[in-house]
């Protein structure tokens, strides 16, 4: 049996593996659970007793040498495939794609550069809301025919709680929280109960822009939009101020620029006027100024709202507004 013992440590010490299989094929026969070596020691018990005196130690020294050399065997493998690689760092990478900015974005981005050089904040505000927020406060009459104006989606009846049909509910809250002067832009996503078609969605993006302080007056409303109109469409850009009716600004003007595709000589963009709608806007009703506790007779202000989706598609004369959710990669990687 000593000479059965010798052997196996001499195989165990000459041992060399190439591949895992050779590694795995020592440990079976070594180390794993029917070893070799396990099977000696059963036949030790049976041994006399002189005999078991330079036996034991034998065993005992193939059993450990088995379990060195195992680790050595597995870790000069590991080793070897590592520091021998067929990576070549000299080829060059291959990258995925990269994502790009939403449209959407990015002339939102726009938007805000433009009002914040002018000295506008950036207000938020939330997309479910009460009634009062986006209609009563702003002078929305109860069962007043201007609701018609904003087909609502409601979440619950009275009472009411909807999802915004414009960004003037920010407005609101704002001036319940904060005292004039205020200089703000609200930019947001906003609802409306339209059957999605090229020209309406039921949801889009507006901002939205309050100014309230003392002796703010109309001159000041045409002046910050056409300031906007030259930086965001160009220095030739010309504004002009439409009559129009909101119930919350007295009086109340939509703002046209002069078409910046055609300079004003008429094209298919401005259906042959040489003028492109891009916002309403007015002096914020008094009524609206008191609903959120700011006295009427010192403070006056105005207000303008318009759709990021609307300017954008003139921009980049884009002709129809489902391609802004419909996510398809061919029209986004334009952008
Ligand atoms: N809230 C209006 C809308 O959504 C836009 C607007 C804002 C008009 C401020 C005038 C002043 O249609």
């Amino acid at each position: 049996m000593l000479e059965k013992v010798k052997e196996l440590i001499s195989e165990v010490e000459s041992a060399v593996a190439k591949t895992d299989q050779e590694v795995e094929n020592f440990r079976l026969k070594f180390v794993g659970r029917n070893n070799v070596i396990n099977d000696l020691f059963d036949e030790f018990k049976s041994v006399p007793s002189e005999q078991k005196r330079e036996l034991g130690p034998a065993l005992n020294k193939l059993k450990n040498q088995a379990q060195e050399k195992l680790k050595e065997l597995s870790n000069a493998l590991n080793s070897q495939s590592s520091s021998v690689s067929d990576v070549d760092v000299t080829l060059p990478g291959t990258f995925g794609k990269e994502g790009s900015v939403h449209p959407i974005s990015q002339t939102k981005s726009r938007i805000i550069e433009i009002f914040e050089r002018q000295g506008f904040n950036v207000e938020d505000g939330p997309e479910i809301d009460n009634d009062w927020n986006n209609f009563t406060a702003l002078n929305f009459p109860e069962n007043h025919p201007a609701r018609e104006m904003q087909d609502t989606y409601f979440v619950e009846k009275n009472p009411d709680i909807l999802l915004r049909t414009h960004t003037s509910n920010v407005q609101i809250r704002l001036m319940n929280k904060k005292k004039p002067p205020i200089r703000s832009i609200m930019p947001g996503r906003v609802y409306r109960n339209e059957a999605i078609s090229a020209r309406a969605h039921c949801f889009f993006h507006q901002v939205e822009g309050l100014v309230v302080g003392e002796n703010i007056s109309f001159k000041d409303l045409k002046n910050t939009l056409y300031h906007f109109s030259k930086e965001m469409f160009g220095k030739e850009t010309k504004i002009r101020l439409r009559p129009s009716y909101f119930p919350f600004t007295e009086p109340s003007a939509e703002i046209d620029i002069s078409c910046f595709i055609c300079g004003g000589s008429g094209c298919k963009i401005c259906k042959q006027t040489g003028w492109v709608e891009i916002a309403g806007s007015g002096m914020v009703d008094p009524n609206v100024l008191e609903n959120c506790g700011i006295d009427s007779t010192k403070y006056s202000g105005f207000a303008f709202g318009m759709g990021i989706e609307r300017i954008t598609m003139l921009k980049y004369q884009i002709d129809d507004l489902r391609l802004f959710s419909e996510n398809d990669i061919r029209f986004l990687k334009q952008f």
